[in-house]
């Protein structure tokens, strides 16, 4: 019998790779680069099931070019808003996630960054570099202290969660707004909510944790910055477009907000010549959250299972549009 066809957008780790080839054939994208739109347009005809990354498009136009055969799109992200979700349910394919896995090394990260951008890391590190370390000194590279400071957690979810058990351990106050409340975890990690224009007058770190929707796009704008203390750090690994980048230039740069620390942009990769990069009060890593060896090897394998069940024709176990199953 044949096997069914895959074809996966990027080298992923090997342990996915080789659940995935148990159950299908597949034609990997092994450019360091994405394939391009167009190309992936060529690529993915008549496959049965597309493992993606969120650096693909992946729209009407490109599930019908799919192939009504196709049987499920398994993305190795937790984020699917490179996604048509209701173009997706639509042609009833079941588009799958990698919920969980990522958690801890997402807020871990969030925490390296609240840290960093706190202490003034990577700004020091450049300073020693460049030679200018001449002696200790008293009133160099101060930063405000992390313990006991009041954190504003923006979305709750699982890593916003996941960000406020670490800030227990730091004696944090920990703020929080979401469209929901959740007294539960609000009791387990001594968080308050609070509307969001409390949280960001209130914090000295607000850190961003929602996903990307209409709703929460530029989220973090002129206003709202406006509305953080002077001294205050942002901090954002959810999604670049969360915060308008133009709005944050003039905050950082006139003083309004102390300090940023971004792990997503907008767009990404950030453009060189984007003025954020011109800013010494500023952190910006890759887009790396989720990137340690143990988290990479469980996006993968969950992706592939998800990958599998949908050739098989079985629920994938994480699952965007359950509704798929209603029909
Ligand atoms: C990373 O940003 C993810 O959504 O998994």
């Amino acid at each position: 019998m044949t096997k069914p066809r895959a074809f996966v957008t990027r080298r992923i780790p090997d342990k996915g790779l080789e659940m995935a080839r148990q159950a299908a054939d597949l034609e990997i994208w092994s450019d360091p680069l994405p394939p391009s739109y167009e190309t992936l347009l060529q690529k993915v005809k008549g496959q049965d099931a597309v493992l993606c990354l969120l650096t693909d498009r992946i729209d009407a136009n490109l599930m019908d070019a799919i192939g009504p055969q196709v049987k499920v799109i398994s993305q190795m992200a937790v984020g699917f808003d490179n996604i048509d979700i209701a173009a997706a349910t639509a042609r009833g394919i079941p588009i799958g996630n990698t919920p969980g896995v990522l958690t801890d090394t997402t807020a871990d990260f969030a925490w390296a960054l609240l840290m960093a951008a706190a202490r003034r890391v990577v700004e020091g590190d450049k300073f020693t570099r460049a030679g200018e370390w001449k002696t200790w000194g008293p009133i160099d590279f101060l930063g405000p202290d992390v313990t006991g400071a009041t954190l504003g957690i923006v979305g709750f979810g699982r890593i916003g969660q996941g960000l406020a058990k670490r800030a227990q351990g730091f004696d944090m106050r920990i703020l929080y707004f979401d469209r929901q409340r959740n007294p539960e975890a609000e009791q387990k990690y001594g968080a308050q909510f609070v509307e969001l224009e409390t949280l960001l007058r209130e914090s000295e770190f607000v850190s961003l944790h929602t996903v990307l929707s209409p709703e929460t796009y530029h989220l973090m704008d002129d206003v709202r910055l406006g509305q953080m203390k002077r001294s205050g750090i942002l901090i954002n690994t959810s999604r670049g477009p969360v915060v308008d980048p133009a709005a944050l230039y003039r905050a950082l740069s006139s003083g309004t907000i102390a300090y940023a620390a971004l792990d997503v942009t907008e767009p990404e990769p950030i453009k060189l010549d984007d003025p954020l990069l011109s800013l010494d009060n500023i952190i910006i890593a890759p887009h790396i959250a989720s990137a340690s060896y143990q988290t990479r090897d469980k996006m993968a394998t969950m992706a592939a299972a998800n990958l599998i069940a949908g050739l098989n024709g079985e629920r994938l176990s994480n699952c965007v549009n359950p509704q798929v199953y209603d029909k």
